[in-house]
C-alpha cells in the first residue's frame, strides 16, 4: 500500500504558506531540518498552555504531570529505537550527543595509543570532537576516504584503517550525497578488531527506522528536528557496558545525588548526563513525533522519497552545466539530491530558486572535508521526505531549466 500523501500533507500547515512573492511553499530543505505534523505542534502547546512545569523537582500536581510526560516521550523514544529507556540519554541533538561520547566516554578511555577513525564523509559535528580529543589526549585520527567515481566508502581502505582502532564513527547516511553506509559490514570489521562504533543517525532515523538493540552499535546518536521534531533535542543511545564506562560530561543541578563543599557525587545511568532543567517541551514534541512516525512503514516512506530523488537527479543532469554529486538512484539512497552548476554560484542558484517558491540548502553542508574529496566549495543540495510529491519535483525542474536558460541567454 503506498503512502497516502495528499492526506499527510494536510497535517502540516506550513505547506500551505506562500512566500511574500505570492508563491507556494515547495519545501525541498529536509536534511536541514524537516516540518513538523499538527499533532507535535499541539503536543507542544498543551504542555505549555495546560502543565506547564519543572520535572523530576516538586510535588505537585503539574509538576508530576510534566514528569510523566517527560518520561512517557523517553519510553515512547526508546521503543521506537529498539531500546530501553534505561539505554536512551536526552541531548540538545546529535552534535550533543556525539560530543557527549567524545567527552564523557572517550575522555576516561582513550589515550594516546589510541585510534579513532572517522570517514571523509562525516558531518563537521562528528570531526571536531575528535580533533579536541587528539588535542587533548593525543589520539590518532584516521580518516577512511570515499571512492568520487560511486560516492562510497572505501571499505577496503576501511578494513586497513579500523585496524586496531579502538572506537569508528561514522554516518549512517550522508547528509551532502544521501547514501547510506553499509554499516552492518562496518559493525562486523569494527568489532572483530575490538573497536566500539558510533553511529551519527541525524540524516539516517528519518528514512529507516533504527533498531538499537539489534543493531549491536555501541552508541546512536539521532536529532529530533529531522524526523518530524522539534528542534533543541535528541538522544545518545548508549549501550549499558559503555555506559558504565563513562563519565560526566556536563555538571550541575539533576545529575547529582550530594553536593557538599567538599565535592560531589553522581546519579547513575542515564541520569548522570542529563543536566539541568530537562528539555521538556521539547522532548514532549518528539514523543509525539516518532508516535506519528511509527505508523509508517519506513520502507514505504523510503521508496516514496527515494522515487523523488531518483526521478530529480536524473532530470537534472540532463541540464546544461549541472553535475549531480552522490547516485540517487541506488536503492540505498535517500532523498537527497546535491548539484552544482559550473557557472552559476550556488548562492545565486539558491536565490533565483527561492523566488520560484522552492527551498534548498546551499554551503558545504557541514561537511568541508567531502567537499574537499569532490573537489568543490559547495553544493546545492534538494532533499525530500514524507510530504514532498512528485509534481513538486516536476515543477522544480522546470524552474531550474527556466532559471539556467535565463542565465545562459543573459536575461
Ligand atoms: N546538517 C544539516 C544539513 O545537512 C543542518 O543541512
Amino acid at each position: 500500500m503506498s503512502l497516502d500523501v495528499e492526506a499527510i500533507r494536510k497535517e502540516f500547515p506550513i505547506l500551505e504558506r506562500r512566500l511574500p512573492n505570492g508563491k507556494l511553499l515547495v519545501y525541498f530543505d529536509n536534511a536541514a531540518t524537516s516540518q513538523k505534523p499538527q499533532c507535535v505542534i499541539d503536543a507542544m502547546s498543551d504542555y505549555y498552555s495546560e502543565y506547564n512545569s519543572n520535572a523530576h523537582r516538586a510535588n505537585h500536581t503539574l509538576a508530576d504531570e510534566a514528569t510523566s510526560a517527560l518520561e512517557g516521550a523517553r519510553s515512547s523514544i526508546s521503543s521506537y529505537f529498539g531500546t530501553s529507556p534505561e539505554q536512551m540519554i536526552y541531548t540538545s541533538g546529535a552534535t550533543e550527543a556525539i560530543n557527549l561520547v567524545a567527552y564523557g566516554w572517550a575522555r576516561e578511555n582513550l589515550g594516546d595509543n589510541d585510534v579513532v577513525v572517522l570517514t571523509e564523509m562525516e558531518h563537521h559535528a562528528d570531526i571536531v570532537p575528535w580533533q579536541q580529543l587528539s588535542k587533548d589526549k593525543g589520539v590518532e585520527i584516521r580518516y577512511v576516504p570515499i571512492d568520487t567515481a560511486s560516492f562510497t566508502l572505501d571499505m577496503e581502505a576501511f578494513e586497513i584503517a579500523s585496524k586496531g582502532a579502538s572506537l569508528v564513527c561514522v554516518v549512517h547516511t550522508s547528509n551532502v550525497l544521501g547514501i547510506r553506509n553499509p554499516i552492518e559490514e562496518i559493525v562486523e570489521i569494527s568489532h572483530s578488531n575490538g573497536a566500539r562504533v558510533l553511529l551519527d543517525c541525524a540524516q539516517g532515523a528519518p528514512h529507516e527506522r533504527i533498531h538499537f538493540d539489534k543493531s549491536r552499535v555501541d552508541f546512536v546518536a539521532v536529532s529530533a528536528h529531522k524526523m518530524g521534531g522539534p528542534t533543541g533535542i535528541g538522544c545518545l543511545l548508549v549501550r549499558k557496558d559503555a555506559m558504565e564506562q563513562m563519565g560526566p560530561f556536563m555538571t550541575g543541578g539533576s545529575m547529582i545525588k550530594t553536593v557538599s563543599t567538599d565535592g560531589s557525587t553522581f546519579q547513575e545511568g542515564h541520569a548522570m548526563f542529563e543536566t539541568g532543567t530537562p528539555r521538556i517541551a521539547e522532548a514532549i514534541g518528539w514523543g509525539a513525533a516518532v508516535e506519528w512516525l511509527d505508523q509508517f512503514d519506513m520502507s514505504e516512506l523510503h521508496s516514496h522519497v527515494n522515487g523523488i530523488a531518483s526521478w530529480t537527479a536524473d532530470r537534472i543532469s540532463q541540464i546544461d552545466g549541472i553535475t549531480v554529486y552522490g547516485d540517487p538512484s541506488r536503492s540505498d539512497s535517500s532523498g537527497a539530491v546535491s548539484f552544482l552548476h559550473d557557472s552559476i554560484q550556488s548562492q545565486d542558484l539558491a536565490l533565483l530558486l527561492d523566488e520560484g517558491g522552492f527551498a534548498v540548502r546551499t554551503g558545504h553542508h557541514c561537511a568541508q572535508p567531502l567537499m574537499d574529496a569532490l573537489g568543490v566549495p559547495s553544493t546545492n543540495r534538494a532533499s525530500f521526505w514524507i510530504y514532498n510529491t512528485m509534481e513538486e519535483a516536476e515543477s522544480f525542474v522546470k524552474h531550474l531549466e527556466y532559471v539556467v536558460d535565463r542565465f545562459s541567454h543573459n536575461l
